[in-house]
Formats: structure tokens, sequence, C-alpha cells
């Protein structure tokens, strides 16, 4: 850790906007040439064909790009390979014993280790078990599981079958799992009795359970034991016990599936503007190749590295940087199960410490929560394995990604702000570490071919240090391909926009706000949309809104995002109520009940805001701007267009008042 005097170091940081690449990061990296932009660029799309070759294929493709139904884009047409393959049974020759996942349980040394070779017989086992259970090559797997390591297995297994995935978050609700299988038709579920958190063995079977009740189509459960003699379940009929099944199968050898490039590998949900959450479609060639590309440029996987990402395998930065991306690589992915305070604020380090961890990519909401416990927790171990680290799910302040810079890194490591979606595969905007300087708040120019810009309502650029409306106006391969069976809403929701069909340019909006400096920086602004980031999660207001209006009593309801300390954004929920229904603290309960019910804690409101009256305008739409104004303490933007002006003050007192 650094010896200097603190005060002069910060004084430093904090004039030093730019900092450079340290010289042994970049003395070993795996992109070091700046002409890679130009490269890119000149020979775009066929530069692409750097991030397919990261991969073994079955048969090479014979187009790079199909651009001839546009937006519906195909890359690496052609191609066939098998994702399982190439996480799995390529490494073997070289790298067989060498450790794939490290999993760290939450309880303290609780560890399991699975090589290549563990990893791959596994996957098989499972795999031969899916099949057993009559699962096809495209029948689509819902896996409902917190961070143990059946999860990944679970997937490998699915690939090598070609039947795709659908990770469900575990921390989501019964019914939000319960809409995800009927949306998907799926017709298998993997699960698990319980996990850890914070000590106690949580349930999570009644849960999964519950959500079946509410499924119109008979499913298969297959159960994982992770809690062991602390919890036994009784099988019901049409559940089945991992460990039973894999055994049956010891020793299977299941071919992997030749997959078309274009075959789906997996689908994903995340939430939009409106209340049915989308299910995002990613293939098998165009996606495997992006997150291995980007591990490879951005997070300088090799590998001889023992990488950590620690976000959850049930969103898209646990699939494509847990999963995917390194593992397609031969490195070592570690995986834990639990909190970052348990059973002390000092749980990431400690592991940082005991694996030797090379790269570590967290969220900026972790980070401001390590910043609150203080430096003396990462003090206690020693980092200096670290060598890259990296963020990513919500816009990150400079105050926080210089402790990130200077408390975990040692001012030796060099900081990827990554911009990305559930939508785009993998990461999109982001210096590539040994060869951009860094600015600390703003993520940095689009990675080589991918064509980013900031544009105002009618599509025009708007100039450096002006706030526009992201755009991506070229395809990558890890681009989503539609929403699962709705082509329609595919358009609707990324292509309308800022489109012209007619002229055949066709631009992607991923709803963020965001500026460029005369660099060519990216600063990401946030959603323009009616999505919130709760502590880098996604949550779609409309959703919670339709919970809340769900509760009897209550008639109408409007959620925004507020700013939060911690969470980034939390939820505000402003709420009318029937005549007659009282407006007390147990009503309030009952509401935050639903929210609970019907996504998941993560989507709990913050503050539930009893008014009469919403501020509308005119043609009767809710003036959001001004909710968030309500929420954030701050002043009230314009509200002359108001059909009833006086409600914002009211609303006003009452949330001060409370
Ligand atoms: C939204 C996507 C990407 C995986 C995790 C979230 C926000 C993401 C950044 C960043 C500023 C960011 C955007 C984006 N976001 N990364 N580095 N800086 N904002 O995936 O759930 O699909 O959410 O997260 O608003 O649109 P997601």
């Amino acid at each position: 850790m650094s010896d200097q005097p603190d005060v002069e170091l910060e004084a430093r940081l904090a004039e030093q906007e730019e900092f450079e690449p340290p010289a042994s990061f970049v003395e070993q990296a795996n992109v070091t040439d700046e002409d890679i932009y130009e490269e890119f660029e000149e020979n775009w799309p066929d530069a692409w064909e750097r991030a397919a070759e990261l991969l073994d294929w079955d048969s090479e493709w014979d187009d790079v790009l199909n651009d001839d139904d546009e937006p519906f884009y195909e890359w690496f047409v052609g191609g066939e390979l098998n994702a399982s393959e190439n996480c799995l049974d390529r490494h073997l020759a070289d790298r067989g014993d060498e450790v794939a996942i490290e999993w760290v349980g939450e309880p303290v040394d609780e560890t399991r280790t699975y090589t290549y070779n563990e990893l791959h017989r596994e996957v098989n086992e499972f795999a031969a078990a899916l099949r057993e259970q009559g699962v096809e090559e495209e029948d689509v797997v819902t896996m409902y599981m917190p961070m143990i390591p059946e999860l990944p297995v679970a997937m490998l297994a699915c690939a090598r079958i070609g039947a795709p995935h659908s990770v469900v978050f575990a921390g989501f609700s019964a019914d939000a799992l319960a809409e995800r299988m009927e949306s998907a038709d799926s017709e298998t579920l993997v699960t698990c009795d319980g996990y850890y958190r914070r000590g106690e063995p949580l349930d999570h079977l009644e849960k999964a359970r519950d959500g079946l009740g509410n499924v119109g189509h008979d499913v298969t459960t297959v159960i994982v034991d992770r809690l062991g003699d602390e919890r036994t379940v009784d099988h019901r009929e049409s559940e089945l016990d991992y460990d039973s099944l894999v055994d049956e199968q010891q020793g299977a050898d299941v071919d992997p599936v030749v997959r078309d490039a274009e075959d789906m590998l997996f689908l994903m949900y995340t939430s939009g503007t409106t209340g049915k959450p989308k299910g995002v479609k990613h293939t098998t060639g165009g996606y495997l190749s992006y997150a291995a590309w980007t591990s490879h440029a951005v997070l300088d996987v090799k590998p001889d590295d023992t990488y950590w990402c620690s976000a959850d395998i049930g969103w898209i930065t646990g699939h494509s940087y847990i999963v995917y991306g390194p593992l397609a690589l031969g490195t070592t992915s570690v995986m834990y199960e639990g909190t970052p305070d348990y059973p002390d604020k000092d749980r990431l380090w400690e592991i940082v410490d005991d694996y030797d961890v090379n790269q570590l990519y967290t969220a900026p909401t972790a980070i401001r929560a390590f910043m609150k416990w203080g430096k003396q927790y990462p003090e206690q171990h020693d980092l200096s394995s670290l060598r890259l680290l990296g963020t990513v799910g919500e816009p990150i302040n400079p105050r926080a990604w210089k402790w990130y810079y200077k408390h975990i890194g040692d001012e030796e490591c060099p900081v990827v702000d990554t911009w990305w979606q559930t939508e785009t595969g993998g990461m999109m905007i982001t210096t590539l570490p040994a060869v951009s300087n860094m600015k600390p708040g703003s993520a940095g120019p689009p990675l080589p071919g991918i064509d980013a810009n900031i544009v105002d309502t009618d599509g025009e650029q708007v100039g450096a240090g002006r706030a526009g409306y992201l755009t991506v106006n070229n395809p990558w391969p890890g681009m989503l391909r539609t929403l699962y069976k709705n082509d329609e809403r595919f358009i609707n929701e990324y292509w309308d926009e800022y489109s012209d069909p007619e002229a055949d340019e066709w631009v992607y909006f991923p709803e963020d706000g965001a500026k460029v400096d005369e660099d060519g920086y990216v600063t990401v602004l946030g959603r323009v949309d009616d999505v919130i980031n709760v502590s880098g999660h996604r949550l779609g207001t409309m959703e919670i809104e339709s919970a809340i209006v769900g509760v009897p009593g209550v008639a109408e309801a409007a959620v925004v995002g507020g700013d939060h300390e911690m969470k980034g954004e939390a939820v505000y929920a402003y709420v009318i109520t029937e005549d007659g229904q009282e407006e007390n603290d147990a009503f309030r309960d009952e509401i935050i009940e639903a929210v609970e019910d019907a996504i998941g804690p993560i989507a709990r409101p913050e503050q539930v805001i009893f008014t009469h009256e919403l501020p509308k305008t005119r043609s009767g739409k809710i003036m959001r701007r001004l909710l968030e104004d309500i929420a954030n303490g701050d002043e009230l933007g314009n509200t002359s267009t108001l059909r009833n002006p006086d409600v914002v003050h009211e609303i006003e007192a009452k949330v001060r008042g409370d």
C-alpha cells in the first residue's frame, strides 16, 4: 500500500483530471496498439473477425455480417460452434488441471474448486441428465439460482445440448419467476433449496414453488441441495434431486451439439418502459465472440490469471464476465456467494488476498459502500496481486473512481469504467486500459468498431460538452438479435426513435443520456426512459406501479427514481388512495409488500408518499420530472404546463414533513 502522506496525495488526485495507464500494466497488456481504432474503422466489419478468432469453430463463417434484413443483423453467418465446447473441451488438453472456477461460499472456509476437467465432467453429466428428462435443442431451461457453482454448470450443460437458458435473478420474486417462465414457455426449472445470507440459511425453494403455482404448464424441477443438513427437502412429484441426477450419469459423455452462429445461446429478461419484462435474445457465435473479445481487450484476461467479477450471474454482467468471457479464454474465474460485509467489511479484500486475484470487476454502488466503510478494510490485506480494476452498472462519480484507483489499485491498476447493457451483450464504451488515458467519471471513447454518437432529439450530433442522447450507428457482434418472439417490440423499443428505414439508416437507441468531450470521451448521464437504476439493478417504474395499483385501496400510483447516496437511485412511490382508505403505516407496509411480491426486495420503495393528486400536464401525462425533483429535494422545474400546479407544492410539503 502507498506510504505517501494522505493529504498531499488527495490534493494531487483532486487536481489530476487525467490518468495515464500505469507503465507496469502497459508492458504486459493484451492490447497495446492504438492503431486498433483505425484498423477497425478502415476494415469494418471484417475487423470483427479477430473476436471470432478467439474461439474454436466447427466450421468457419461465410460472411462476417449479413445486413440484408435490417435491423435483424446476423454475424459470422454460416459459422458453426458450441459455446460449452469453447468454454471447456478446448482447454482440456493444455489446461485440464488448471482451475476454471474458484467458488467461495458465504460461510467462512466453505470453498470449492473446479478444474477445467472437473467442470467439464459435471457439465457433461448434467447435460446427459437434462436430455434424459426430455430437454431438446431449442427448449428454454430456466435457472432460478443464487451464486452456487451448479448455476454455471447448468448454463454450460444447456449450451452443450443447444437448449437456451434463461437465468432469473434469485432475488426476484415468485411472481417474477412465473412471468418469465410463462413468457418463454419454459418447461424445465433448475433451482435450489436455499443459500446463505449474512450467516443465515435462506429458503429459496418455497419461492420457486410459489412461482410454479402460477405457471400454466407442467414444469420439471431440478433442485440443488445447497444447504445440506440445514434443510431437508421432501421432493414432490416432478421435483428431482440434482445430485442423484448427476450421479446416475456418472462418466457420461455428451457431444457438444453443433450450433449455428446465429442460434440462440440464451434469453435474459430485463426491464423496459412498459410493464412486461423484455426477453433479450443472445446468439452463440456473435455473443460469445464479443464476450471473449472484450474480456481479452478490456479486462486483459489471460489464461494464467485469477479474475474476479463480483456481480451476480443472474444479471448480464455475470453471464458475460463470470461465465462466458473468462471461461472461453481459459482463465480462472472467482465466484462468491455472499455479501461484501459478511462476516466483516473486509471480505472482498480477504478473497483478493487469498486467491491472488489479478482483475476485479465490480459496481459503483459497491465502491460507494467500500468508501463509506473506510480504507482500513482494504489496508488489512495484501492487494498487490491486482493488475486491473473495472466498474459497471451506473455512472461512477470521480470521487469514488479515485478512491478505487488509490485505495484498491494503489495507483498501479488502470480502472476501466465500462458502459454497456443487457442488450449489448458486452462492453461498448470504455478506455482500452493500456491504450488511452483515463478520465474519472467518464467511461471513455467507444471501443474500436463501435460507432456511438451523442445526438439531439432530431438525431443531429451535438457538440462537445452538451448533453444529448446516446446512439449506436453500427451493429456489433454481441448485440441482441430480437426480443423473444416479439420482433415488433424489438423494433419499437430500440430502433424507432432515430432510424430512417427509407434511407436504410438504422440507429440503435439504448435510452441513455450522455455527453461527449473534445477528446471523444463519453460521460453517461443515465436513463432517459422510465427505467431506474437501484444499486446497479435495472427496474421498470411501470412494473412497480402496476404492483402498487394492484393493492386494494390504491387508486393511482407514480414511481420515480430519486438520488440515493449508496444505491445511486432509490424507488419513490407517490400513491393516491381510494376514498375511505386510511393512509397509515399498515397500508404503507401493504404497498411495500406488494412490490416485493411482484418483483423482489430490490424494488422496495424507499418512501411511499400519499397524495390526493399527481402533477399532470393538460393532456393528462404525469410529470415525473417534478416528482423526481421532489424526491431529490431539488428546486422544482417548470410547473407552468401543469393542469394542477398547486399539487406539487402540497406533495413537496408532505415529503419534507415525512
Ligand atoms: C444500464 C444498463 C451492463 C451490465 C449491467 C447493467 C447503466 C451501465 C454504466 C456505466 C453509466 C451505466 C446505463 C445502461 N450503465 N454501465 N459504466 N456508466 N451508466 O445492465 O441492467 O442492462 O442496465 O445501466 O443506464 O443503460 P442493465
